[in-house]
Protein backbone atom coordinates (compact mmCIF):
# COMPACT_ATOMS: atom_id res chain seq x y z
CA UNK A 1 0.00 0.00 0.00
CA UNK A 2 1.35 3.43 -0.81
CA UNK A 3 1.44 5.94 2.30
CA UNK A 4 -0.73 8.68 2.29
CA UNK A 5 0.79 12.22 2.15
CA UNK A 6 -0.39 14.99 4.00
CA UNK A 7 0.73 18.53 3.92
CA UNK A 8 0.72 20.43 7.51
CA UNK A 9 0.48 23.86 7.08
CA UNK A 10 1.27 26.37 10.02
CA UNK A 11 0.45 29.57 10.11
CA UNK A 12 0.75 32.54 12.44
CA UNK A 13 -1.06 31.67 15.67
CA UNK A 14 1.99 31.15 17.32
CA UNK A 15 0.33 30.44 20.89
CA UNK A 16 -1.09 26.78 19.37
CA UNK A 17 2.34 25.66 17.98
CA UNK A 18 2.76 23.34 20.64
CA UNK A 19 -0.46 21.02 20.09
CA UNK A 20 -0.11 21.50 16.84
CA UNK A 21 3.25 20.20 17.16
CA UNK A 22 2.39 17.45 18.57
CA UNK A 23 -0.21 16.17 16.25
CA UNK A 24 2.29 16.35 13.64
CA UNK A 25 4.45 14.13 15.41
CA UNK A 26 1.66 12.09 16.13
CA UNK A 27 0.52 11.77 11.89
CA UNK A 28 4.52 10.96 11.87
CA UNK A 29 4.09 8.53 14.11
CA UNK A 30 0.99 7.02 12.47
CA UNK A 31 3.13 6.23 9.46
CA UNK A 32 1.68 9.53 7.24
CA UNK A 33 4.13 11.27 5.15
CA UNK A 34 3.87 14.60 6.50
CA UNK A 35 5.49 17.61 4.79
CA UNK A 36 5.80 20.12 6.73
CA UNK A 37 4.76 23.94 5.38
CA UNK A 38 4.90 27.48 7.36
CA UNK A 39 3.33 30.77 5.91
CA UNK A 40 6.19 33.27 5.82
CA UNK A 41 4.98 35.05 8.87
CA UNK A 42 5.17 31.38 10.88
CA UNK A 43 8.96 30.77 9.42
CA UNK A 44 9.86 34.30 10.30
CA UNK A 45 8.53 35.15 13.53
CA UNK A 46 10.31 34.62 16.98
CA UNK A 47 7.59 35.39 20.09
CA UNK A 48 7.50 34.39 23.29
CA UNK A 49 5.90 31.23 22.38
CA UNK A 50 9.02 30.08 21.02
CA UNK A 51 12.14 30.64 18.25
CA UNK A 52 11.47 30.54 14.48
CA UNK A 53 14.45 28.61 14.23
CA UNK A 54 13.45 25.83 16.80
CA UNK A 55 10.10 25.58 15.34
CA UNK A 56 11.61 24.92 11.80
CA UNK A 57 14.26 22.19 13.03
CA UNK A 58 11.61 20.67 15.09
CA UNK A 59 9.26 20.36 12.24
CA UNK A 60 12.04 18.98 9.63
CA UNK A 61 13.04 16.49 12.45
CA UNK A 62 9.67 15.47 13.22
CA UNK A 63 8.80 14.93 9.27
CA UNK A 64 12.52 14.09 7.94
CA UNK A 65 11.96 16.99 5.15
CA UNK A 66 12.53 20.89 4.70
CA UNK A 67 9.88 23.15 5.77
CA UNK A 68 7.88 24.58 2.41
CA UNK A 69 7.78 28.62 3.19
CA UNK A 70 7.57 29.83 -0.29
CA UNK A 71 5.36 30.64 -3.46
CA UNK A 72 7.69 28.93 -5.75
CA UNK A 73 8.21 26.09 -3.27
CA UNK A 74 4.48 25.52 -3.09
CA UNK A 75 3.76 25.56 -6.46
CA UNK A 76 4.24 22.15 -7.75
CA UNK A 77 2.11 20.13 -4.98
CA UNK A 78 -1.02 20.46 -7.49
CA UNK A 79 0.91 19.84 -11.10
CA UNK A 80 3.18 16.89 -9.49
CA UNK A 81 0.35 15.57 -7.27
CA UNK A 82 2.43 15.65 -4.47
CA UNK A 83 -0.63 15.51 -1.41
CA UNK A 84 -3.43 13.40 -0.41
CA UNK A 85 -4.73 15.70 2.08
CA UNK A 86 -3.86 19.46 3.37
CA UNK A 87 -3.98 20.46 6.72
CA UNK A 88 -3.74 24.32 7.84
CA UNK A 89 -3.06 23.73 11.33
CA UNK A 90 -3.30 26.19 13.16
CA UNK A 91 -5.12 28.74 10.91
CA UNK A 92 -5.59 32.33 11.24
CA UNK A 93 -8.36 34.79 10.79
CA UNK A 94 -5.57 36.20 8.09
CA UNK A 95 -5.54 32.80 6.45
CA UNK A 96 -8.93 32.08 6.96
CA UNK A 97 -10.17 35.94 5.26
CA UNK A 98 -7.24 35.11 2.81
CA UNK A 99 -8.96 31.47 0.84
CA UNK A 100 -12.43 32.50 1.33
CA UNK A 101 -11.52 35.75 -0.88
CA UNK A 102 -9.15 33.73 -2.98
CA UNK A 103 -5.74 35.12 -2.15
CA UNK A 104 -2.94 33.33 -2.44
CA UNK A 105 0.15 35.05 -1.42
CA UNK A 106 1.58 32.57 1.20
CA UNK A 107 3.10 29.51 1.25
CA UNK A 108 -0.37 27.99 2.83
CA UNK A 109 -2.57 29.38 0.87
CA UNK A 110 -1.08 28.48 -2.76
CA UNK A 111 -0.84 24.74 -1.08
CA UNK A 112 -4.50 25.30 -1.33
CA UNK A 113 -4.81 26.70 -4.52
CA UNK A 114 -2.74 23.97 -5.82
CA UNK A 115 -4.16 21.01 -4.27
CA UNK A 116 -7.94 21.55 -4.90
CA UNK A 117 -7.01 22.07 -8.81
CA UNK A 118 -6.86 18.02 -8.44
CA UNK A 119 -10.05 18.66 -6.02
CA UNK A 120 -7.71 17.20 -3.33
CA UNK A 121 -9.39 17.82 0.32
CA UNK A 122 -8.52 20.41 2.84
CA UNK A 123 -8.65 20.33 6.39
CA UNK A 124 -8.39 23.53 8.34
CA UNK A 125 -7.80 24.28 12.15
CA UNK A 126 -8.82 27.60 13.06
CA UNK A 127 -7.57 29.35 15.72
CA UNK A 128 -8.50 33.04 16.04
CA UNK A 129 -9.77 36.06 18.03
CA UNK A 130 -12.37 37.19 15.51
CA UNK A 131 -13.76 33.60 14.52
CA UNK A 132 -17.26 34.94 15.83
CA UNK A 133 -16.74 38.30 14.27
CA UNK A 134 -14.52 39.32 10.84
CA UNK A 135 -13.70 35.98 10.22
CA UNK A 136 -17.44 34.57 10.34
CA UNK A 137 -17.83 35.39 6.89
CA UNK A 138 -14.68 33.23 6.10
CA UNK A 139 -15.45 30.03 7.99
CA UNK A 140 -18.66 30.36 6.50
CA UNK A 141 -18.34 30.70 3.09
CA UNK A 142 -15.59 27.73 3.22
CA UNK A 143 -17.44 25.57 5.41
CA UNK A 144 -19.92 25.65 1.99
CA UNK A 145 -16.94 24.59 -0.54
CA UNK A 146 -16.64 21.73 -1.91
CA UNK A 147 -13.45 19.79 -0.51
CA UNK A 148 -13.17 22.27 2.57
CA UNK A 149 -13.49 20.60 6.21
CA UNK A 150 -13.32 21.57 9.54
CA UNK A 151 -11.31 20.33 12.41
CA UNK A 152 -14.14 20.32 15.63
CA UNK A 153 -13.46 23.72 16.98
CA UNK A 154 -15.03 25.56 20.21
CA UNK A 155 -15.31 28.94 21.87
CA UNK A 156 -12.41 28.47 23.72
CA UNK A 157 -12.98 31.50 26.63
CA UNK A 158 -16.69 32.87 26.13
CA UNK A 159 -16.27 34.90 29.08
CA UNK A 160 -13.25 36.29 28.28
CA UNK A 161 -13.20 36.37 24.55
CA UNK A 162 -16.36 35.98 23.13
CA UNK A 163 -15.50 36.13 19.17
CA UNK A 164 -12.81 33.53 19.55
CA UNK A 165 -12.59 29.80 18.82
CA UNK A 166 -10.15 27.24 18.47
CA UNK A 167 -9.89 23.89 17.25
CA UNK A 168 -9.66 20.80 19.21
CA UNK A 169 -6.31 19.87 17.46
CA UNK A 170 -6.31 16.27 19.27
CA UNK A 171 -9.53 15.86 16.59
CA UNK A 172 -6.93 16.34 13.49
CA UNK A 173 -6.19 13.08 13.33
CA UNK A 174 -10.02 11.30 13.02
CA UNK A 175 -10.86 14.69 11.35
CA UNK A 176 -7.76 14.01 8.63
CA UNK A 177 -9.35 10.11 8.15
CA UNK A 178 -12.98 11.98 7.31
CA UNK A 179 -11.76 14.05 4.70
CA UNK A 180 -9.55 11.65 3.28
CA UNK A 181 -12.71 9.43 2.80
CA UNK A 182 -14.88 13.45 2.13
CA UNK A 183 -16.36 13.59 5.28
CA UNK A 184 -16.62 15.94 7.41
CA UNK A 185 -16.55 14.67 11.26
CA UNK A 186 -19.12 15.95 13.24
CA UNK A 187 -20.03 17.66 15.52
CA UNK A 188 -18.29 20.37 13.71
CA UNK A 189 -18.97 22.65 16.59
CA UNK A 190 -18.98 21.27 19.86
C1 LIG B 1 2.45 36.30 19.36
C2 LIG B 1 1.40 36.34 18.30
C3 LIG B 1 0.29 35.52 18.43
C4 LIG B 1 -0.72 35.54 17.44
N1 LIG B 1 -1.78 34.70 17.58
C5 LIG B 1 -2.73 34.67 16.61
C6 LIG B 1 -3.82 33.76 16.69
O1 LIG B 1 -3.92 32.94 17.63
N2 LIG B 1 -4.73 33.76 15.70
C7 LIG B 1 -4.66 34.62 14.63
O2 LIG B 1 -5.54 34.58 13.76
N3 LIG B 1 -3.63 35.50 14.52
C8 LIG B 1 -2.67 35.53 15.48
N4 LIG B 1 -1.61 36.40 15.36
C9 LIG B 1 -1.57 37.33 14.22
C10 LIG B 1 -1.06 36.65 12.95
O3 LIG B 1 0.23 36.09 13.16
C11 LIG B 1 -1.02 37.70 11.83
O4 LIG B 1 -2.36 38.05 11.47
C12 LIG B 1 -0.28 37.24 10.60
O5 LIG B 1 -0.42 38.22 9.58
C13 LIG B 1 -0.78 35.91 10.11
O6 LIG B 1 -0.15 35.58 8.88
P1 LIG B 1 -0.32 34.11 8.29
O7 LIG B 1 -1.78 33.78 8.35
O8 LIG B 1 0.17 34.22 6.88
O9 LIG B 1 0.54 33.23 9.10
C14 LIG B 1 -0.60 36.40 16.32
C15 LIG B 1 0.55 37.20 16.20
C16 LIG B 1 1.53 37.17 17.18
C17 LIG B 1 2.75 38.03 16.98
Amino acid sequence: MTETRIGFALTGSFCTFEKAFAQMELLSDKGYAVTPIMSENAYTTDTRFGKASDWIERAERVTGQKVIHTIAQTEPIGPRKLLDLLIIAPCTGNTLGKLAAGIYDTAPTLAVKSHRRNGGPVLIAVSTNDALESSASSIGRLMGRRGMFFVPFEQDDYRGKPTSCVADFEKILPAAQAALEGRQLQPVIF
